[in-house]
């Protein structure tokens, strides 16, 4: 019946779907979007910056002069002067000498996710991740009816030690590692050139096999990032990228250097899913790649997320309560935020939106219930000034938070204080436009 919002298909559904939960946070991030509320929320590029005219003129082409084609059913890997293109820009971030062979374009970096979930997960199988990590992994591994195991994360991204530990601890039904090594979403974090050997070794060892999911990469605001993982060693490694923060996230185009012998079943997969990817976009894409100055346009969106970065943490050094600590990351789009001692993010969500300001909560980024003490904030998508609103904003909710707390005690300031919520938390994941 339209209108209702009583499921009666609730035992029909798949097993799969049972953890598919809504949220009162879900509802949250609808109001989030409103002009009034500040969002630190989004994970979205400033697609302004785009030389939109040129771009416009470009489909146009796309479609009069190339349209029999373009607007065609395609082949299931992609088109091959896509591969080539995605080959030579792979090039650009250290990955020399991949083949197009091996290249099987995705809808976005997310269907790349999905692919490699639905080629090597069972149900039960435990994937290793940084904890924190991305919202839409998060969902993709579930999906798949796997566990996922944090690995614990600092400033120089995943710690070697941690994951040795949870190798031992998930034994062989430990089926790979999926990592965003550069420029973390949500952490903002960079695993350090000494560490990225290390953590291929372990992995080898192990006979563990690594997705490094680097869509950041070319986002560098100190000089270039490290080499990625896929440079270093081919076997084993799964590299995921997409045009989605270099380019365009509407036209969903991304994806994966996969090992030769593992190529071939990902385009089947990929075919079971949507037959082939859009030969529009990835026509646009390549025609992108081929006829507008695309290097110097990762340069603009540099520039832009520098300037925003830096406002953001100097709006956080200059306003954010005492105890309060984030990360500094060197490229990407997002901050990592741990609150001071006793706050909970998920319970202060609603304050904060009533005070016209927006962020993540810790939860979304975790499989198991924790980060009620951290949030993440974007800095891609708003204005210096309004980051800087934003954050006065937060800092206010904050600063009424502790006092609360130090009147009333725990249980005012946050959904419990010190009783951090445990359980699946993938409810929490914000929408796409958040991700
Ligand atoms: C780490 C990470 N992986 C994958 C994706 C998915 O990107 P796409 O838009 O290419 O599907 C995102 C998007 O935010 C991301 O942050």
């Amino acid at each position: 019946m339209s209108g209702t919002t009583q499921d009666d298909y609730t035992d029909r559904y798949a097993r799969r779907v049972r953890g598919m939960t809504t949220s009162e946070i879900r509802a949250l991030f609808s109001v989030a979007s409103r002009p009034e509320v500040v969002s630190l929320a989004g994970g979205s590029p400033y697609i302004a910056a785009l030389p939109l005219d040129a771009v416009g003129e470009m489909l146009g082409k796309l479609a009069s002069e190339s349209g029999t084609t373009s607007l065609q059913y395609g082949i299931g890997q992609g088109t091959v002067e896509l591969r080539e293109r995605i080959c030579e820009v792979m090039s650009l971030s250290g990955i020399h000498g991949a083949s197009p062979d091996d290249v099987v374009v995705t809808v976005g970096g997310q269907q790349a996710l999905d692919l490699i979930a639905r080629l090597f997960l069972d149900p039960g199988d435990v994937v290793l991740a940084e904890g924190p990590t991305y919202v839409g992994a998060l969902g993709v591994f579930q999906a798949a009816q796997a566990q996922v195991r944090h690995v614990a994360i600092d400033a120089d991204g995943l710690i070697p030690a941690a994951l040795s530990a949870a190798i031992e601890a998930s034994g062989r039904r430990a089926k790979f590692l999926y990592l965003i090594p550069t420029y973390q979403n949500p952490a903002g974090v960079t695993l350090s050139d000494a560490r990225r050997d290390e953590i291929l070794d372990i992995c080898e060892r192990a006979g563990l096999l690594v997705v490094e999911d680097d869509p950041y990469g070319m986002l560098s605001f100190e000089g270039d990032a490290p080499l990625p993982l896929r440079a270093r060693r081919r076997d084993g490694v799964f590299y995921v990228s997409t045009f989605s923060k270099t380019f365009a996230p509407g036209l969903r185009v991304g994806w994966i250097l996969a090992p030769h012998a593992v190529r071939e079943k990902l385009v089947m997969a990929s075919e079971a899913a949507i037959l082939c990817p859009s030969a529009f976009a990835q026509g646009a894409v390549t025609q992108y790649l081929t006829t507008m100055p695309w290097r110097e346009q990762i340069k603009v969106y540099r520039e832009i997320y520098r300037e925003r970065r830096d406002a953001l943490l100097g709006a956080l050094h200059d306003l954010m309560p005492a105890g309060t600590s984030w990360t500094h990351p060197a490229g990407g789009l997002f901050v990592w935020t741990t609150l001071p001692d006793g706050l909970d993010s998920k319970a202060m969500m609603p304050r904060a939106i009533a005070a016209r300001v927006a962020y993540v909560p810790g939860t979304g980024f975790y499989a198991d219930g924790t980060g009620t003490a951290n949030m993440r904030l974007n800095f891609s998508f708003a204005e210096p000034a309004r980051l800087r609103e934003g954050v006065r904003r937060l800092a206010g909710v904050m600063e009424q938070e502790l006092a609360m707390r130090a009147v009333f005690g725990s249980t005012v300031a946050g959904s419990g204080g010190p009783h951090r919520r445990r359980g699946p938390a993938a409810a929490d994941a914000p929408g796409p436009d958040l991700a």
